[in-house]
């Protein structure tokens, strides 16, 4: 078994957290028996756009092509690029024209990690969020009219497609289907978005009839909300259009702890490597390129190995995705009880520890390659 992966760490810490996760994965391919090609792109970076204008080659598509997964680090860089052209000219084409139509994100609680919800055993908080990725609230479809008037009036549209909610509805239902809770959890707001969200229900309660070992639950956002923060251990996968699949995302790895140790994968799950038009799955960390603590070495590299963790998954590599999940349970779990004894402190500073990257990185490599 062989894959290819394109490799762009971006900008920021993009750059520091992306070595130590290609070492990671490198020893899970050792381990197991199979072989991983790096193809390494400097493009969709600030730095390239400082450069040439632009923050993509126009060949870009064809040269992701090529590649199985797009395995991507953060772009950002605020100082010097508007955010809104460094994220739309890169991440967002990727997900757009790739057709990533669905966003997971595991929401776990760790061994090792404070959590805001304290006295919650490790694994004790295990769901995933499945957020639409493509239409919904996020149209573009609009405008302004009667312009600097008192009658000025702005317009957006929202758009639900029977092809768009049953494809991300269906991916939902088939995860719940594979974990042994068997429960998936709808957002809707029918109560006072009296069009598009009666319809989502619908649809929700439509392909249920396809799946009668799942069990189903809906909740109206706001609630929704106060649920994840008061009782996070009773969901297992979540479902969302793409503005509540947003906001879900987003709080639910909050829930259990820091942002820098959450992954996040874009999968276009229909598409397969043989198709003419094929189009990769992209899998990320959710933080972004945090200027803050850039260039200084301790960026947590945890989201970026369990994006690629993620990434294992999808090519199918179970039982290395298994052991990478593991080695970066115990490292994390470990990691007190190691300071105690007065050995290594490896936790980065987001996580209360006097660790680096590259220390946390190696930690998490070791324990894998040693098993
Ligand atoms: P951010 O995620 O980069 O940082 C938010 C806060 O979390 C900062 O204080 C940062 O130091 C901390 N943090 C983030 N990741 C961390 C890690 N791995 N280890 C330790 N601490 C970590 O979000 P922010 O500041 O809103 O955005 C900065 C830039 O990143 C902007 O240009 C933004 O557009 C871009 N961005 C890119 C994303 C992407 O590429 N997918 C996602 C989010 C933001
Ligand atoms: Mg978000």
């Amino acid at each position: 078994r062989t894959y290819t992966i394109a490799v762009i760490p971006g900008d920021g810490i993009g750059i520091e957290v992306m070595p130590p996760a290609l070492r990671c994965l490198e020893a899970a391919a050792t381990r197991f028996g199979f072989t991983l090609i790096f193809r390494h792109f400097e493009w969709a970076s600030c730095t390239y756009y400082l450069k040439y204008g632009k923050m993509l080659p126009d060949d870009w598509k064809s040269l992701l092509k090529t590649c199985d997964a797009i395995f991507f680090g953060a772009v950002g860089d605020p100082a010097r690029v508007p955010d809104h052209v460094s994220l739309w000219g890169s991440l967002l084409r990727f997900r757009r024209e790739f057709d990533q139509f669905v966003n997971i994100r595991p929401c776990r609680l760790m061994p090792g990690v404070s959590s805001p919800l304290t006295g919650r055993a490790p694994g004790s908080i295990d769901f995933f969020t499945v957020r639409e990725n493509t239409e919904g609230e996020y149209s573009s479809i609009g405008g302004k009219i009667f312009e600097g008037t008192g009658r000025e009036t702005v317009i957006q549209n929202t758009v639900f497609t029977r092809t768009g909610v049953d494809r991300v509805v269906r991916y939902a239902f088939e995860l719940a289907r594979s974990r042994p809770a068997k429960k998936l959890t709808s957002a809707t707001k029918s109560n006072g978005i009296s069009i598009t969200m009666p319809y989502w229900d619908e649809r929700v309660a439509e392909i249920a009839k396809e799946y009668p070992d799942v069990e189903v639950e809906k909740y109206h956002i706001d609630i929704l909300c106060a649920h994840f923060v008061q009782r996070p251990h009773t969901f297992d996968v979540v479902v969302g259009s793409n503005l509540f699949g947003d906001i879900l995302s987003d709080l639910g790895p909050a829930c259990t702890g820091t942002i820098g140790i959450a992954p996040s994968a874009n999968l276009n799950p229909t598409s397969k490597r043989t198709d003419e038009d094929w189009m990769p799955s992209l899998f990320e960390p959710v933080h972004g390129s945090a200027p803050d603590i850039a260039g200084k070495g301790i960026a947590n590299p945890v989201g970026m190995i369990w994006a690629g963790q993620m990434m294992l998954e999808h090519f199918g590599e179970k039982d290395a995705a298994k052991a990478l999940l593991t080695a970066i349970e115990n490292v994390l779990g470990g990691a007190k009880a190691k300071v105690q004894q007065g050995g290594e402190d490896v936790l980065t500073p987001d996580m209360g520890g006097k660790g680096s990257t590259e220390v946390l990185g190696r930690a998490i490599e070791s324990v894998l390659s040693s098993a």
